[in-house]
């Protein structure tokens, strides 16, 4: 029997975008390594994952009311260990797809998972203590077993909803409620937010504890204009920001799969060898410092910045390298590869998604820049520190909750606030500058490599919530 069960739309390495898979795919590990048992349901996508690793069924149903009918199976894997148990609903016209987002059904697709999920739930025989919902695909759930017929069973289990990113929604149409297992009609106000069905609001209102993952984050939905402004400040009684971990076993510099050169005892020569592997691989001259971009290249992320930013710094003086990763937007994607090919010697890209090369850049590199113009927690400045990398960040949510400048106290970052170009270039010219100053930036990398982000500590503070 699990005392808590979370559902998600990803989950590393089974399905992962961004960070809530990281997140997902993480801390049920070390929730059950410090006691809690629990498990994970996501949607069994068309993915590599799911060709390679095959997964036997376990239990069939169905949702279904006089508008629908929805058969479903629940899945599960028949070799993998994660440190936690995970199941999967499969219904393969809706889910079974080669990505997770982005289709014009996402609404129903993600409406029936939630459904299928609580509706196997339902028969267990014993039920869990903890309902864990993350970000706006799960939302509705909430609300769905304290008002809806069917799943009595699982009325009054205690929920937390977790704001990975609120940015998103979910919302859609209000004709979609046919999609809906029945409930009683008053209590279509839970669900509703600005007229239309909106699933991130139903998990704010119909959970018993909101999470976002930084303080910092909770502060700016509360405080800075957003459509939910009211919502974050009429339930902030519940409302509390809790930074992420990492997975310090993965993300272990001694021990990385990925990585060529493994950390001994010596950072800086640890450093310089990768450091060289990945710039002969580029062709950039590896006695210049290295700057990188790792992640989603849109605006939420400051890909313009990302591209202006270097463009000015490169501008005035070409004796720093960098090297972007990811993809997004076409044209921010398109500007990098045109920067690429004005500066072949000191911008190397790879548009695309790749774990191992973000392990080896990480590796390699000096600085990681994220000049985020949201950001509700961010992993990768983290992962980073692990890697002896320093952050140049925005002081932006999480941000600015994790990384102290090192002008400051104990600092081992480097902060800006503008989100502007300009900004950015004086954060690269202060990076510059420390490089240049070998004592010192072996100082601040001292720091930051001593610093503990795991989950380990982390997941305490969930365990306080689940308490509560
Ligand atoms: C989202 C956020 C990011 C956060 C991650 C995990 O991807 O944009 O800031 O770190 O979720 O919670």
């Amino acid at each position: 029997m699990y005392q808590a069960v979370h559902l998600s739309a990803e989950c590393f390495p089974i399905a992962k975008v961004g960070g809530l898979g990281d997140v997902v795919g993480a801390l049920p590990k070390y929730l059950n390594i410090a006691g809690i048992s629990t498990c994970v349901i996501l949607p069994k996508y068309n993915q590599k994952w799911n060709a390679t690793h095959p997964a036997e069924a376990i239990h069939q149903g169905i949702c279904t009311n006089e508008n629908f009918y929805v058969e479903y199976k629940i899945l599960r894997y028949v070799d993998v260990h994660l440190g936690f148990d995970v199941y999967l609903v499969d219904i393969p016209n809706l889910l079974f797809r080669d990505n997770i987002y982005g289709y014009d059904d996402d609404s129903i697709r993600f409406l029936f998972f939630q459904q299928a999920a609580i509706n196997w739930i339902n028969n267990w025989a014993g039920k869990p203590e903890i309902i864990h919902c993350h970000d706006y695909h799960t939302g509705l759930i909430p609300f769905m077993i304290n008002n809806c017929y069917d799943f009595g069973n699982l009325a009054g289990i205690k929920t937390v909803f977790t704001i990975h990113n609120g940015l998103y929604s979910g919302a859609f149409p209000t004709y979609l409620l046919s999609y809906f297992p029945h409930f009683p009609k008053e209590s279509v106000g839970l669900l509703e937010w600005d007229q239309t069905i909106n699933p991130l609001a139903t998990g704010i209102k119909c959970s018993n504890r909101v999470t976002t993952v930084s303080a910092g984050y909770l502060d700016e939905l509360k405080y800075q204009d957003n459509a939910y402004n009211w919502l974050y400040n009429e339930y902030g009684f519940k409302c509390k920001g809790i930074v992420n971990g990492i997975d310090t076993e993965v993300w272990n510099p001694k021990t990385d799969n990925y990585l060529i050169h493994l950390l001994k005892n010596d950072w800086a020569s640890f450093k310089q060898k990768n450091k060289e592997e990945i710039c002969k691989s580029v062709g950039l001259d590896a006695n210049k410092p290295l700057t990188i971009f790792i992640g989603r290249l849109n605006t939420e992320k400051g890909g313009e910045l990302v591209y202006q930013g270097i463009h000015d710094f490169l501008a005035g003086n070409q004796q720093m390298n960098f090297y972007v990763l990811g993809s997004g937007a076409h044209q921010i994607e398109d500007a990098i590869k045109r920067l690429s090919g004005y500066h072949p010697n000191n911008v190397a890209n790879y548009i695309g998604y790749n774990e191992e090369l973000a392990h080896r850049l990480y590796t390699a590199a000096d600085f990681l820049m994220m000049p985020s113009l949201v950001e509700p927690c961010g992993l990768n400045q983290m992962y980073a520190l692990r890697y002896g990398t320093i952050p140049i960040v925005r002081a932006v949510g999480g941000l600015k909750d994790t990384v102290v400048d090192f002008g400051d106290f104990g600092g081992y970052g480097i902060r800006f606030n503008a989100p502007e170009a300009y900004d950015l270039v004086t954060s690269l010219y202060r990076a510059f500058d420390l490089y240049a100053d070998s004592d010192k930036f072996d100082h601040v990398r001292e720091l930051a490599v001593k610093l503990d982000f795991s989950w380990t500590k982390a997941v305490n503070n969930y365990i306080e919530i689940y308490k509560s």
